[in-house]
Protein backbone atom coordinates (compact mmCIF):
# COMPACT_ATOMS: atom_id res chain seq x y z
CA UNK A 1 0.00 0.00 0.00
CA UNK A 2 1.51 3.28 -1.27
CA UNK A 3 2.21 6.04 2.07
CA UNK A 4 0.38 9.28 1.55
CA UNK A 5 2.16 11.67 1.25
CA UNK A 6 0.47 14.24 4.17
CA UNK A 7 -1.67 12.33 6.95
CA UNK A 8 -4.39 15.22 5.96
CA UNK A 9 -4.51 14.22 2.63
CA UNK A 10 -7.95 13.02 1.29
CA UNK A 11 -7.43 12.71 -2.40
CA UNK A 12 -4.47 13.90 -4.86
CA UNK A 13 -4.24 13.55 -8.25
CA UNK A 14 -1.20 13.02 -10.34
CA UNK A 15 -0.43 14.15 -13.80
CA UNK A 16 -4.38 13.74 -14.95
CA UNK A 17 -5.38 15.19 -18.00
CA UNK A 18 -7.94 14.70 -20.05
CA UNK A 19 -8.45 15.19 -23.72
CA UNK A 20 -11.66 15.33 -26.13
CA UNK A 21 -11.27 14.86 -29.84
CA UNK A 22 -8.02 14.37 -32.03
CA UNK A 23 -5.51 16.77 -34.65
CA UNK A 24 -6.73 20.29 -35.37
CA UNK A 25 -9.69 19.33 -33.00
CA UNK A 26 -7.58 18.78 -30.18
CA UNK A 27 -9.06 19.67 -26.69
CA UNK A 28 -6.85 19.82 -23.59
CA UNK A 29 -9.79 20.13 -21.14
CA UNK A 30 -7.40 18.87 -18.12
CA UNK A 31 -3.62 19.71 -18.94
CA UNK A 32 -1.53 17.42 -16.32
CA UNK A 33 -3.15 18.53 -12.67
CA UNK A 34 -1.75 17.16 -9.59
CA UNK A 35 -4.29 18.93 -6.90
CA UNK A 36 -4.16 17.94 -3.10
CA UNK A 37 -7.24 18.45 -0.63
CA UNK A 38 -6.88 17.57 2.60
CA UNK A 39 -9.59 16.16 5.19
CA UNK A 40 -11.55 18.68 6.76
CA UNK A 41 -11.07 21.59 4.09
CA UNK A 42 -13.12 23.54 1.73
CA UNK A 43 -11.16 23.63 -1.68
CA UNK A 44 -12.49 26.04 -4.06
CA UNK A 45 -11.65 25.16 -7.89
CA UNK A 46 -11.90 28.48 -9.60
CA UNK A 47 -11.78 29.80 -13.60
CA UNK A 48 -13.54 31.14 -15.93
CA UNK A 49 -16.08 29.05 -18.15
CA UNK A 50 -14.41 26.52 -20.38
CA UNK A 51 -11.35 26.37 -18.22
CA UNK A 52 -11.90 22.73 -17.31
CA UNK A 53 -13.30 22.46 -14.12
CA UNK A 54 -16.07 19.92 -14.56
CA UNK A 55 -14.03 17.87 -16.24
CA UNK A 56 -11.82 17.80 -13.71
CA UNK A 57 -14.88 17.02 -11.35
CA UNK A 58 -15.79 14.37 -13.48
CA UNK A 59 -12.44 12.69 -13.23
CA UNK A 60 -12.47 12.70 -9.42
CA UNK A 61 -16.07 11.22 -9.54
CA UNK A 62 -14.72 8.23 -11.81
CA UNK A 63 -17.62 9.35 -14.42
CA UNK A 64 -14.95 9.87 -17.08
CA UNK A 65 -11.68 7.79 -18.08
CA UNK A 66 -8.87 10.14 -17.83
CA UNK A 67 -6.29 10.25 -20.98
CA UNK A 68 -3.98 10.28 -18.41
CA UNK A 69 -2.25 10.53 -15.30
CA UNK A 70 -4.08 8.97 -11.86
CA UNK A 71 -6.23 9.88 -9.30
CA UNK A 72 -5.51 8.30 -5.19
CA UNK A 73 -8.18 8.67 -2.89
CA UNK A 74 -7.41 8.08 0.87
CA UNK A 75 -4.32 6.74 -0.02
CA UNK A 76 -5.57 3.99 -2.90
CA UNK A 77 -5.80 4.08 -6.33
CA UNK A 78 -8.96 4.80 -8.10
CA UNK A 79 -8.17 5.80 -11.55
CA UNK A 80 -9.62 2.78 -12.84
CA UNK A 81 -12.15 1.74 -10.49
CA UNK A 82 -15.40 -0.24 -11.81
CA UNK A 83 -18.16 -1.85 -11.21
CA UNK A 84 -18.92 -2.41 -7.23
CA UNK A 85 -15.97 -0.90 -6.61
CA UNK A 86 -17.21 2.38 -8.15
CA UNK A 87 -20.49 2.01 -6.10
CA UNK A 88 -18.48 1.94 -3.14
CA UNK A 89 -16.69 4.84 -4.16
CA UNK A 90 -19.51 7.07 -4.68
CA UNK A 91 -20.78 6.06 -0.99
CA UNK A 92 -17.71 8.32 -0.16
CA UNK A 93 -17.65 10.87 -2.59
CA UNK A 94 -20.60 12.69 -4.09
CA UNK A 95 -21.66 15.46 -6.26
CA UNK A 96 -24.21 17.82 -7.11
CA UNK A 97 -23.99 19.56 -10.33
CA UNK A 98 -23.94 22.82 -12.40
CA UNK A 99 -27.63 21.65 -14.11
CA UNK A 100 -29.63 19.85 -11.24
CA UNK A 101 -32.55 19.10 -14.04
CA UNK A 102 -30.29 16.69 -15.66
CA UNK A 103 -29.90 14.38 -12.58
CA UNK A 104 -33.56 13.66 -12.22
CA UNK A 105 -35.81 11.37 -13.62
CA UNK A 106 -38.06 13.68 -15.02
CA UNK A 107 -41.48 12.13 -13.89
CA UNK A 108 -39.84 10.51 -10.26
CA UNK A 109 -40.92 12.65 -7.19
CA UNK A 110 -38.78 13.53 -4.76
CA UNK A 111 -39.50 10.68 -2.14
CA UNK A 112 -37.98 8.33 -5.07
CA UNK A 113 -34.81 10.44 -5.95
CA UNK A 114 -34.07 10.30 -2.93
CA UNK A 115 -34.49 6.61 -2.11
CA UNK A 116 -32.26 6.10 -4.73
CA UNK A 117 -29.59 7.29 -2.63
CA UNK A 118 -30.64 4.99 0.51
CA UNK A 119 -29.79 2.17 -1.88
CA UNK A 120 -26.33 3.26 -2.06
CA UNK A 121 -26.26 3.18 1.77
CA UNK A 122 -25.45 0.08 4.09
CA UNK A 123 -28.32 -1.85 4.71
CA UNK A 124 -27.96 -1.96 8.49
CA UNK A 125 -28.64 1.73 8.05
CA UNK A 126 -31.39 1.98 5.37
CA UNK A 127 -33.92 1.67 8.32
CA UNK A 128 -33.97 5.43 9.00
CA UNK A 129 -34.44 6.16 5.70
CA UNK A 130 -37.41 8.23 6.16
CA UNK A 131 -36.12 10.15 8.94
CA UNK A 132 -32.80 10.29 6.79
CA UNK A 133 -34.54 12.31 3.90
CA UNK A 134 -36.17 14.74 6.27
CA UNK A 135 -32.99 15.10 8.30
CA UNK A 136 -31.16 15.95 4.74
CA UNK A 137 -34.12 18.25 3.53
CA UNK A 138 -34.78 19.92 6.87
CA UNK A 139 -30.79 21.04 6.21
CA UNK A 140 -31.05 22.62 2.88
CA UNK A 141 -33.86 24.74 4.15
CA UNK A 142 -36.55 22.47 2.53
CA UNK A 143 -39.70 21.60 4.39
CA UNK A 144 -40.16 17.42 3.57
CA UNK A 145 -43.94 17.29 4.10
CA UNK A 146 -44.28 20.21 1.00
CA UNK A 147 -41.41 18.67 -0.77
CA UNK A 148 -41.13 14.97 -0.98
CA UNK A 149 -44.49 14.00 -3.32
CA UNK A 150 -43.24 16.61 -5.51
CA UNK A 151 -42.00 16.14 -8.95
CA UNK A 152 -39.05 17.66 -10.49
CA UNK A 153 -41.09 20.48 -12.66
CA UNK A 154 -42.56 21.42 -9.60
CA UNK A 155 -40.07 22.89 -7.81
CA UNK A 156 -38.05 26.40 -8.72
CA UNK A 157 -34.62 25.76 -9.74
CA UNK A 158 -32.83 26.47 -6.81
CA UNK A 159 -35.17 23.51 -4.93
CA UNK A 160 -33.99 21.43 -7.33
CA UNK A 161 -30.19 21.97 -6.49
CA UNK A 162 -31.40 22.13 -2.54
CA UNK A 163 -32.92 18.59 -3.43
CA UNK A 164 -29.47 17.14 -5.05
CA UNK A 165 -27.65 18.46 -2.46
CA UNK A 166 -29.81 16.67 0.09
CA UNK A 167 -29.30 13.47 -1.57
CA UNK A 168 -25.74 13.98 -2.03
CA UNK A 169 -25.85 14.74 1.99
CA UNK A 170 -27.84 12.03 3.18
CA UNK A 171 -24.88 9.19 2.32
CA UNK A 172 -22.11 11.15 4.66
CA UNK A 173 -20.10 11.67 1.76
CA UNK A 174 -15.81 12.29 2.75
CA UNK A 175 -15.87 14.09 0.18
CA UNK A 176 -18.39 16.45 -1.70
CA UNK A 177 -18.02 17.82 -5.28
CA UNK A 178 -20.07 21.00 -5.41
CA UNK A 179 -20.16 22.10 -9.59
CA UNK A 180 -21.36 25.04 -9.68
CA UNK A 181 -24.14 23.98 -6.87
CA UNK A 182 -24.87 27.47 -5.61
CA UNK A 183 -25.26 29.21 -9.09
CA UNK A 184 -29.11 28.86 -9.05
CA UNK A 185 -29.72 30.21 -5.80
CA UNK A 186 -30.87 33.34 -4.99
CA UNK A 187 -28.15 35.56 -2.62
CA UNK A 188 -29.52 34.65 0.65
CA UNK A 189 -30.46 30.62 -0.21
CA UNK A 190 -27.27 31.10 -1.77
CA UNK A 191 -25.93 32.58 2.08
CA UNK A 192 -27.72 29.78 3.55
CA UNK A 193 -26.38 26.82 1.52
CA UNK A 194 -22.77 28.36 1.74
CA UNK A 195 -22.84 28.11 5.45
CA UNK A 196 -23.93 24.99 5.72
CA UNK A 197 -21.22 23.74 3.47
CA UNK A 198 -19.28 25.39 5.95
CA UNK A 199 -21.07 23.22 8.79
CA UNK A 200 -20.64 20.33 7.02
CA UNK A 201 -16.69 20.82 7.30
CA UNK A 202 -16.71 22.05 10.95
CA UNK A 203 -18.72 19.41 12.36
CA UNK A 204 -18.33 16.45 10.22
CA UNK A 205 -14.91 17.37 8.67
CA UNK A 206 -16.49 16.90 5.45
CA UNK A 207 -14.03 17.42 2.65
CA UNK A 208 -15.57 20.05 0.33
CA UNK A 209 -14.46 20.58 -3.35
CA UNK A 210 -16.01 24.26 -4.10
CA UNK A 211 -16.14 24.49 -8.07
CA UNK A 212 -16.73 28.08 -9.14
CA UNK A 213 -16.18 30.94 -11.76
CA UNK A 214 -16.99 33.35 -8.75
CA UNK A 215 -13.78 34.49 -6.83
CA UNK A 216 -15.77 35.96 -3.82
CA UNK A 217 -18.03 32.87 -3.45
CA UNK A 218 -14.89 31.07 -3.31
CA UNK A 219 -13.37 32.84 -0.84
CA UNK A 220 -16.58 33.38 1.35
CA UNK A 221 -16.17 29.62 1.82
CA UNK A 222 -12.79 28.26 0.88
CA UNK A 223 -9.81 27.30 3.41
CA UNK A 224 -7.81 26.58 0.24
CA UNK A 225 -7.91 28.31 -3.61
CA UNK A 226 -6.97 26.54 -6.71
CA UNK A 227 -7.08 28.52 -9.53
CA UNK A 228 -7.46 26.74 -13.22
CA UNK A 229 -6.86 28.14 -16.07
CA UNK A 230 -6.93 26.33 -19.78
CA UNK A 231 -6.41 22.96 -18.49
CA UNK A 232 -3.84 23.71 -15.54
CA UNK A 233 -3.65 24.80 -11.91
CA UNK A 234 -2.03 27.87 -12.21
CA UNK A 235 -2.06 28.74 -8.87
CA UNK A 236 -2.86 27.59 -5.46
CA UNK A 237 -2.80 28.14 -1.66
CA UNK A 238 -4.50 29.23 1.50
CA UNK A 239 -7.79 31.65 0.57
CA UNK A 240 -6.17 34.76 2.39
CA UNK A 241 -2.81 34.28 0.44
CA UNK A 242 -4.17 33.67 -2.97
CA UNK A 243 -6.50 36.84 -2.61
CA UNK A 244 -3.94 39.16 -1.05
CA UNK A 245 -0.76 37.91 -2.87
CA UNK A 246 -1.96 36.19 -6.05
CA UNK A 247 1.21 35.51 -8.15
CA UNK A 248 -0.32 34.81 -11.36
CA UNK A 249 -1.33 36.99 -13.86
CA UNK A 250 -4.46 35.30 -14.57
CA UNK A 251 -5.67 34.74 -10.97
CA UNK A 252 -4.64 39.10 -10.74
CA UNK A 253 -7.35 38.97 -13.90
CA UNK A 254 -9.74 37.50 -12.03
CA UNK A 255 -9.54 39.47 -8.90
CA UNK A 256 -10.15 42.87 -10.61
CA UNK A 257 -13.58 41.31 -11.58
CA UNK A 258 -14.48 40.93 -7.79
CA UNK A 259 -15.79 44.32 -6.04
CA UNK A 260 -15.57 43.25 -2.20
CA UNK A 261 -14.38 40.01 -0.41
CA UNK A 262 -16.22 38.80 2.67
CA UNK A 263 -15.50 35.55 4.76
CA UNK A 264 -17.97 33.15 6.45
CA UNK A 265 -16.31 33.56 9.83
N1 LIG B 1 -17.58 15.69 -23.69
C1 LIG B 1 -16.84 16.64 -24.25
N2 LIG B 1 -16.45 16.55 -25.53
C2 LIG B 1 -15.67 17.49 -26.13
N3 LIG B 1 -15.21 18.58 -25.48
C3 LIG B 1 -15.55 18.74 -24.20
C4 LIG B 1 -16.37 17.78 -23.51
N4 LIG B 1 -16.53 18.21 -22.23
C5 LIG B 1 -15.85 19.36 -22.13
N5 LIG B 1 -15.26 19.69 -23.30
C6 LIG B 1 -14.40 20.87 -23.54
O1 LIG B 1 -13.43 20.91 -22.52
C7 LIG B 1 -13.19 22.25 -22.10
C8 LIG B 1 -13.44 22.36 -20.60
O2 LIG B 1 -14.82 22.20 -20.33
P1 LIG B 1 -15.41 22.17 -18.85
O3 LIG B 1 -16.85 21.87 -18.95
O4 LIG B 1 -14.58 21.27 -18.04
O5 LIG B 1 -15.18 23.69 -18.38
P2 LIG B 1 -15.67 24.44 -17.08
O6 LIG B 1 -14.48 25.08 -16.47
O7 LIG B 1 -16.47 23.53 -16.23
O8 LIG B 1 -16.61 25.61 -17.66
P3 LIG B 1 -17.95 26.26 -17.05
O9 LIG B 1 -17.52 27.28 -16.03
O10 LIG B 1 -18.60 26.91 -18.24
O11 LIG B 1 -18.80 25.18 -16.47
C9 LIG B 1 -14.09 23.12 -22.95
O12 LIG B 1 -13.33 23.59 -24.03
C10 LIG B 1 -15.17 22.17 -23.42
O13 LIG B 1 -15.68 22.59 -24.64
MG1 LIG C 1 -18.44 23.51 -15.51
Amino acid sequence: MPAEHDGNELLRTEGLAKTFGRGKDEVRAVDGVDLHLRRGEVTALVGQSGSGKSTLGRLLLRLADPTAGRVVFGGRDVTAVRGAARRDYWREVQAVFQDPFAAFHQYRRVEATLATALQLMPSETRESGREAMAAALAAVGLDAAETLAKRPHELSGGQRQRVMLARALMLRPRLLIADEATSLLDASVRVTVLNLLADLRDERGMTVLFVTHDLGQAYYLADRIAVMHRGRIVESGPAEQVVAEPEHPYTRSLLADVPKLHRSS
